[in-house]
């Protein structure tokens, strides 16, 4: 059963009308510093080394919160097991750092196949996907991350393979080409991405299940903040994880980065343990004030009370007025600042809240 979310549109006006409008003064506008990078929800370098392997959860059961999405995997994964059968294609999609990699290694182990991770841009010319499905043994996942940025070859040759396990290639050109059917093994291709309503329809009606990662509740991070320390080996009370936690943007990745760093701090103060003080001492060093926003965020709202008269404003003139990228602000700010109220979408543009508006000391 497919569950589909409702068309993402981000479609706006553009706006025109911002300079006539009469543009306002910089007031209270925080000065450029080096952009942060501890609250960026995509993985670096290092994140994606060994390292961090061990902290990430191998089983269902250790992985926390995603309720829902839970309660239907268990399901699938029964109903599979008991047939004898391969798991149905499943897309999960959601902003970066909520689990999807995870997600996708951990039905491999519960399925007990192979998971071979690959991403779209990856997967330029059609031979490099032609290798990977050949190879597939039955039951195996094949996750293909940024799935939306599939090259249109590769994203035809899944279509057969996903619905028939067939590869259909041409052979030679022109008058004479033929076509050659390859069966595959039964695989499942489990899709992730950032942007849903960027896949074209016919890939998307092709995944069976369609899952949404949601942002973590404050009390569901804290159990990763503990569940990491204790990895880690590092003493933590739970209210220090809390602080953690509520820094952490709703997102696993940036809990974990967090926690890091606060252990790197408290390490070097000589504090025995990271309780709620040391927690909010160390992340006041790194700019993460209480909320979780950095300086990138604050930025971004100040600029628009103090540009904009709070808005309406679209997306582009956010993003000009700022010197950020539109598909970052859109992707890597917003998603955090919708989700607590601190922004508004509207058809005619972003909206800033009075919540954030007090955040930021405005009222
Ligand atoms: N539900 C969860 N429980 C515990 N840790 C998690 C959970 N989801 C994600 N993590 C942690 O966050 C990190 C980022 O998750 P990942 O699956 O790579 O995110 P995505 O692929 O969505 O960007 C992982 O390394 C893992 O340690
Ligand atoms: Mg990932």
């Amino acid at each position: 059963m497919a569950i589909i979310s409702s068309k993402q549109n981000s479609e706006e006006p553009k706006d025109q009308t911002q300079k006539s409008r009469g543009v306002r003064e910089r007031k209270n506008i925080p000065k450029a510093s080096p952009k942060p990078e501890i609250l960026q929800p995509v993985a670096t370098a290092e994140e994606e080394g060994k390292q961090d392997e061990s902290i990430r959860p191998q089983r269902l059961a250790d992985y926390i919160g995603q309720k829902d999405l839970k309660g239907v995997l268990e399901i699938a994964i029964a109903a599979s097991k008991g047939r004898g059968e391969s798991l149905d294609h499943l897309l999960l999609y959601g902003p970066p750092g909520l689990g999807k990699t995870t997600m996708s290694l951990i039905l491999a182990t519960e399925m007990g196949v192979n998971c071979k991770i690959t991403s779209a841009p990856a997967l330029e010319r059609p031979r490099d996907i032609v290798g990977l499905l050949v190879n597939l043994s039955p039951g195996d996942i094949l996750f293909i991350d940024e799935i939306h940025r599939l090259a249109r070859m590769t994203e035809e040759l899944l279509y057969p393979a996903m619905e028939d396990f067939r590869l259909d290639i041409t052979v030679g050109k022109g008058p004479t080409a033929k076509i050659r059917s390859i069966p595959l093994a039964k695989f499942t291709l489990v899709g992730a991405t950032t942007r849903v309503g960027s896949l074209s329809s016919p890939l998307r009606d092709r995944f069976g299940l369609i899952q949404r990662l949601r942002f973590y509740e404050p009390d569901e991070l804290t159990l990763i903040v503990l569940r990491t320390a204790e990895i880690l080996k590092t003493e933590i009370t739970e209210d220090g994880a809390l602080e953690i936690a509520r820094r952490s943007r709703g997102t696993p990745r940036i809990a974990n980065r967090l926690l890091k760093r606060v252990r790197d701090y408290a390490q070097v103060k000589k504090y025995p343990q990271i309780n709620q003080e040391v927690a909010s001492e160390g992340l006041e060093v790194f700019n993460v004030d209480p909320k979780g926003l950095d300086w990138a965020d604050r930025l971004m709202l100040t600029v628009m009370i103090e540009q904009f008269n709070g808005g309406p404003v679209g997306l582009e003139a956010v993003a000009a007025a700022t010197g950020e990228d539109s598909m970052t602000i859109e992707e890597v700010y917003e998603p955090y600042l919708l989700q607590i109220g601190y922004l508004h979408r509207t058809p005619r543009g972003r909206v800033v809240t009075p919540a954030a508006r007090k955040h930021l000391g405005y009222e």
